[in-house]
């Protein structure tokens, strides 16, 4: 169990620890003492934090939890709240480390069994650990902080200044293994064979005979949310899939063949794509578009889901990160309502979010197991109101048409470059103005075409891909040539802030 106060880096913690095969899990710093033992976890893990233990607002732990009798390893922050909490002394001592920083252990430690006494590891701390608590040791040190790991075998607590879960602290991965496998005897069963396990029992427990409906997008959260419950309750599962007629090209068919062909998942198609276009007519405002799609796409799923009478239950592809950030069950579930594009209060539905405790890389890895095809697995993340707003102005068939053939031009150059997996958006944009070309002897006044790709972690912040020419002048020509009423390309190299991923 991973206490988090406040750093950047808790999600990482939970992560490696994951890595190792050991379930974890990410909780406010001041859980109740009795909220930890209900929850019976085989160590805790007091994380970093942007605060210093000497700020008036400096989040605390309940004292309590040192007296558990559970294993704690506190990383840097966590270090100097336990030796505070402790009776050992943190200082402001003017001096900081960031960055790489030679460790040199001074006592041999199950912490660091089977590593060499001197070791690189990745420091960022401006507050130290003077002295350790009555019954701690030093275990580790470096030429500026003599207590850069501390323990106290008897009691199983053990602080470390470093941060060992990043990646340049070479031999991180092995400390944490250490505290998991040597000091709380944690075994390596979170496998994803037992998550897909532990998760359809639980699915069948909760939904026995009962019917589910599911809003398939043929993304990879609803995917493998979809095939999880499906494992578990087989044709009770009744999936919706929308059509609104904005998709890339092909995404339809592939999500009905995938899903009814190959997985014989039970799939309501709704071919809405004209109910869509006539809505949208004449709607030039991004938000407007939005709005329209937004509400069409829930009275479309409505409208379908009613006919499935004796559905109770709502599947939603809710991830780990999203219940983190929303930080209470309350707020995750007005949450959790936006990712199937905010359904109506009223539709009364109990949710089932079999990917509630997954990080992104798990439901992919979870996707692999269960046979999902690598396209659906690393398929790009799409807006819900897709190619609407890579249309700048009216969305008209026409216009919808050739942005769709250009998209899947940047598409297929960038899957055929290799780059398609490491970049988080590739795509294209029909901008609203038409400029002169000339093609044969002839004069043309067509549409450009917009090439956008980016790297981004979370969407939050994205710079622009510097793609080799060479892939930008196929691209530009394949485009040039293949698609009607397009007569140039242009490549989108501004980063987010200050613009936005999307043009809309
Ligand atoms: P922006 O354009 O805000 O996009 O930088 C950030 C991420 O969000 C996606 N996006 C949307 N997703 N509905 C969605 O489901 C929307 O209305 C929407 N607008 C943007 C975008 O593709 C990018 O990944």
């Amino acid at each position: 169990m991973v206490l988090d106060f406040g750093a950047q880096y808790s999600r990482l913690i939970a992560r490696r620890v994951r890595e190792c095969r050991v379930y974890s899990e990410i909780v406010p710093y001041d859980i109740d003492p009795d909220d930890i033992k209900a929850k019976n976890p085989s160590g805790l893990i007091l994380s970093g934090g942007p605060a210093s233990v000497f700020s008036k607002n400096a989040f605390a732990c309940q004292p309590d939890i040192f007296k558990l009798d559970i294993p704690i390893l506190g990383i840097c922050y966590g270090m100097q709240l336990m030796a505070q909490e402790l009776g050992g002394k943190v200082s402001k001592t003017g001096v900081s480390e960031y960055g790489k920083t030679d460790l040199k252990t001074v006592k041999d430690s199950t912490l660091f069994k089977d590593l060499s006494g001197e070791m690189t590891v990745w420091m960022s701390h401006k507050d130290s650990v003077e002295k350790p608590p009555p019954g701690f040791e030093i275990i580790a040190s470096t030429s500026a902080t003599k207590v850069a790991a501390m323990e106290n075998f008897k009691d199983k607590l053990f602080g470390v200044q470093f941060h060992p879960e990043v990646v340049h602290t070479p031999f991180g991965i092995n400390i944490l293994k250490n505290f998991l496998f040597h000091i709380c005897k944690a075994q390596p069963n979170w496998t994803m064979v037992s998550i897909i396990e532990k998760s359809v029992e639980q699915i069948k427990d909760k939904i026995g005979k009962g019917n589910a409906i599911c809003a398939l997008s043929g993304g990879v959260d609803s995917s493998v949310a979809a095939l999880l419950v499906h494992k578990a309750i087989g044709n009770n599962l009744h999936c919706i899939f929308v059509d609104h007629g904005l998709l890339r090209k092909g995404e339809g068919l592939q999500v009905r063949k995938t899903f009814q062909e190959n997985f014989h998942l039970n799939i309501d198609y709704v071919d809405a794509h004209e109910r869509f276009i006539k809505k949208l007519e004449g709607v030039i405002d991004p938000e407007k578009k939005r709005k329209i799609i937004g509400e069409e796409f829930i009275r479309t799923f409505e409208g379908e889901a009613k006919k499935i009478t004796d559905a109770r239950y709502l599947v939603q592809g809710t991830l780990y990160p999203d219940v983190i950030e929303s930080g209470t069950k309350e707020a995750a579930r007005i949450k959790s309502h936006h990712n199937v594009g905010g359904l109506p209060e009223d539709i009364d539905f109990e949710l089932i979010e079999p990917l509630r405790f997954l990080f992104k890389d798990e439901v992919r890895a979870v996707g692999e197991e269960l046979g999902l095809p690598e396209e659906i697995i690393w398929r790009q993340p799409f807006p819900g109101p897709g190619l609407a707003v890579r249309i700048i102005g009216e969305v008209t068939k026409e216009r919808l048409d050739i942005l769709r053939e250009a998209d899947a031009i940047v598409t297929e150059e960038i899957k055929k470059a290799g780059l398609y997996k490491e970049i988080w958006q590739s795509f294209a944009i029909l901008p609203d103005v038409r400029s002169v070309g000339v093609m044969g002897d002839k004069r043309t006044y067509a549409y450009p075409i917009v090439i956008r790709a980016v790297s981004s972690e979370d969407a939050m912040t994205a710079d622009w891909v510097r793609l080799p020419f060479e892939i930008l002048e196929r691209i530009s020509s394949r485009i040039i040539n293949e698609v009607e009423k397009v007569n140039r390309v242009v490549y989108d190299i501004s980063s987010k802030p200050p613009s936005t991923i999307e043009w809309e």
